[in-house]
C-alpha cells in the first residue's frame, strides 16, 4: 500500500516506521488508548499505523473525528471486515456485521424505532411514567435489598456481580418480557463472562490484523467463540418460544415486534431491502449483548468512583436529600433537578473514557481528511479517550472533577462542555442506545447513592487501573455499603 499513487494536492499519511510482518504492535503495547494518544502528539490528528500487515488510520481530536464522522459521515461509517467479528452473533450482527449500507441501514432504523417504542410505552401502573421507569425502578430496589443481605452475610460485596445482574433484567423485560433471580445460574454464568469478552478486542487486535495468528492455538480467542456460543444458543432458546408462542394481537417485547415485522414484510411486495429473517430477529442479539455490557460497566464504575471521592458521594446524597427527599424513590423526571449526579456522570464518562475506542470504522470509498490521502476499505480506529483527556479541551484532563461541568452557583449543567464527551461515538454509528443509557445511569445511580453509603474494606486501598478491552472494566474488588438511616432527615 505505501507504493500506491496519491491524488494531486494530498499528501500521504504520516506515522511511524513499521516493522516487517508486525507492523507497529509493538509500540501500540497493552495500553493502545494512551500509546496512540502520544502518537498523536508526535504525528497529529489523522495518522497511520500498521498492525500486522494491516494499515490503520487513527483519528484523534474534536474537530477532525467531527469531520469525519459528521460532515463526511458516508464516508467513513463502513465496518471492517476483522476475523474475530465473524464470531459475534455468528456474523450477523447490527453492530460489527460489514453489512452493506443498504441493509445497515434498514436494520439500524428498525432497532432504533423498537428501543424507543418499548421503552416509552405506559407503565403497568400510573405510578411510572414508562415501562423504562418502571423496570429500572423495580431493579434498583430490588438490587439494593440484594446488597443490604448480601453485607449482613458476607460483610461485603463484589460490585460487578450485582449490578451486571440487574442491568442485564433491566433490557431482558424490554426484549424478552422477563426477569431474572439474582441466582438464576443460567444468567448469571452468561453475564459474568462479559468481562472475558471485553478483554478478547486486546488479543483480538492481534489475532485480526496478523493473520497467522488465527491458525495457532489460542486461548483467548477460543474463549471468544466460546463466548459467542452460549450467547447466541441463550438468545436463540428464547427467540424460539417466542416464536412458539407469538400473537399478533399481543406484541409482548421487542423480539415479538421484530417478529411481526418479519411477517409483515411477507406480505409486502414493495419492500425494497432483503433480509433474511435471522437479520431482523438477530437485531435482538446486539441489544441485549450491547445493552447491559455497557450499562453494568458505567455503574460499576460510577460505584468506585463514589467510594474513591467521599466528599463527592456525600454532596450527591445532600442534594438528593434536598430535592427529591428521602420519602420517595427518585423518578426520571427528578433528573433535571439533580445537577452535581449529571455533573458526576459526564465526569465519569469523560474521566473513565471505558470505552477509549469506538467499534472500529472502515472506509466505503477513497477519501481525504485534512489534506490526507485515505483509501478505500481503510480500518480507522476512533480516539475516544484522546478527546476526553485533551488538554486543548479540558482543564487538568487527570484529575476528577464533577464541578467543571457546573456553572458558578452549582446550579447548571453546563451542556455544551458536556457534549464534548465523547463516550457514545457520533455521526451515522453514533450509539442508538444513548438516550435509555443515559436514563438507565442516572435513575439506578439516584436511587442507590438515596438507599446506601458505600465504602471500601479498611486498609484495601481502591485499585482505578482499568484493564483494557473494548469496554475497560476495574478490577474485581470487594467493597462495603451501608443503608442510610431515615432518620437523619
Ligand atoms: C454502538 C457506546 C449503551 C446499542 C455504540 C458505539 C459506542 C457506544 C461508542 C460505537 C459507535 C461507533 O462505532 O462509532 C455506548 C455506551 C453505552 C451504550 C457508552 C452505555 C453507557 C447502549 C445500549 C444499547 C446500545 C443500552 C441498546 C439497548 C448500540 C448499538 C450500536 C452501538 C446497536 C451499533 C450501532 C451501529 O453500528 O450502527 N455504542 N453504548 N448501546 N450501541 Fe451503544
Amino acid at each position: 500500500s505505501f507504493q500506491e499513487k496519491i491524488p494531486e494536492g494530498l499528501s500521504r499519511l504520516p506515522g511511524p516506521k513499521p516493522l516487517p510482518i508486525i507492523g507497529n504492535v509493538l509500540e501500540m503495547g497493552s495500553r493502545p488508548y494512551l500509546s496512540l494518544t502520544e502518537m498523536s502528539k508526535r504525528y497529529g490528528n489523522v495518522f497511520q499505523i500498521q498492525i500486522g500487515m494491516r494499515p490503520v488510520v487513527v483519528l484523534s481530536g474534536n474537530e477532525t473525528v467531527r469531520q469525519a464522522l459528521i460532515k463526511q459521515g458516508d464516508d467513513f461509517a463502513g465496518r471492517p471486515d476483522l476475523y474475530s467479528f465473524r464470531f459475534i452473533s455468528e456474523g450477523k450482527s447490527l453492530a460489527f456485521s460489514t453489512d452493506q449500507a443498504g441493509v445497515w441501514r434498514a436494520r439500524r432504523k428498525l432497532a432504533y424505532s423498537a428501543l424507543r417504542s418499548f421503552s416509552t410505552l405506559e407503565g403497568t401502573t400510573p405510578e411510572y411514567s414508562c415501562v423504562l421507569e418502571e423496570h429500572i425502578s423495580k431493579e434498583a430496589e430490588y438490587l439494593v435489598k440484594q446488597l443490604n443481605t448480601v453485607m449482613k452475610a458476607d460483610g461485603s460485596f463484589d460490585p460487578f456481580r450485582y449490578i451486571v445482574v440487574s442491568v442485564a433484567n433491566v433490557i431482558c423485560g424490554m426484549c424478552f418480557g422477563r426477569r431474572y433471580d439474582h441466582h438464576d445460574q443460567e444468567l448469571l454464568s452468561l453475564v459474568n463472562l462479559s468481562d472475558e469478552f471485553g478483554q478478547w478486542w486486546a488479543v483480538a487486535t492481534q489475532a485480526d490484523f496478523i493473520p497467522i495468528l488465527q491458525y495457532l492455538p489460542n486461548k483467548t480467542m477460543k474463549k471468544f467463540v466460546n463466548i459467542n456460543g452460549r450467547f447466541i444458543s441463550f438468545v436463540q432458546k428464547i427467540v424460539n418460544e417466542h416464536y412458539a408462542t407469538f400473537n399478533k394481537d399481543n406484541i409482548r417485547d421487542i423480539t415479538d415486534s421484530l417478529i411481526d415485522h418479519c411477517e409483515d414484510r411477507k406480505l409486502d411486495e414493495n419492500a425494497n431491502v432483503q433480509m433474511s429473517d435471522e437479520k431482523v430477529v438477530g437485531i435482538v442479539n446486539d441489544l441485549f449483548g450491547v445493552g447491559f455490557d455497557t450499562i453494568s460497566t458505567a455503574l460499576s464504575w460510577s460505584v468506585m468512583y463514589l467510594v474513591a471521592y467521599p466528599e463527592i458521594q456525600e454532596r450527591l446524597y445532600q442534594e438528593l436529600k434536598e430535592n427529591v427527599g428521602l420519602d420517595r424513590t427518585p423518578v426520571l423526571s427528578d433528573r433535571n433537578n439533580l445537577p452535581l449526579l449529571e455533573a458526576f456522570i459526564l465526569e465519569i464518562f469523560r474521566h473513565s473514557s471505558f470505552l477509549p475506542f469506538t467499534i472500529p470504522h472502515c472506509t466505503t470509498k477513497d477519501t481525504s481528511l485534512n489534506g490526507y490521502h485515505i483509501p478505500k476499505d481503510t480500518c480507522v480506529f476512533i480516539n475516544q479517550w484522546q478527546i476526553n483527556h485533551d488538554p486543548e479541551l479540558w482543564k487538568e484532563p487527570s484529575s476528577f472533577n464533577p464541578d467543571r461541568f457546573l456553572s458558578a452557583d452549582g446550579t447548571e449543567v453546563n451542556r455544551v462542555d458536556g457534549e464534548k464527551v465523547m463516550i457514545f461515538g457520533m455521526g451515522k454509528r453514533r450509539c442508538i442506545g444513548e438516550v435509555i443509557a443515559r436514563n438507565e445511569v442516572y435513575m439506578f445511580l439516584a436511587i442507590l447513592i438515596q438507599k446506601l453509603h458505600f465504602h471500601n474494606l479498611p486498609g484495601e486501598p481502591l485499585d482505578m487501573t482499568p484493564e483494557y478491552g473494548l469496554t475497560m472494566k476495574h478490577k474485581r474488588c470487594q467493597l462495603r455499603a451501608t443503608a442510610r438511616v431515615r432518620s437523619d432527615h
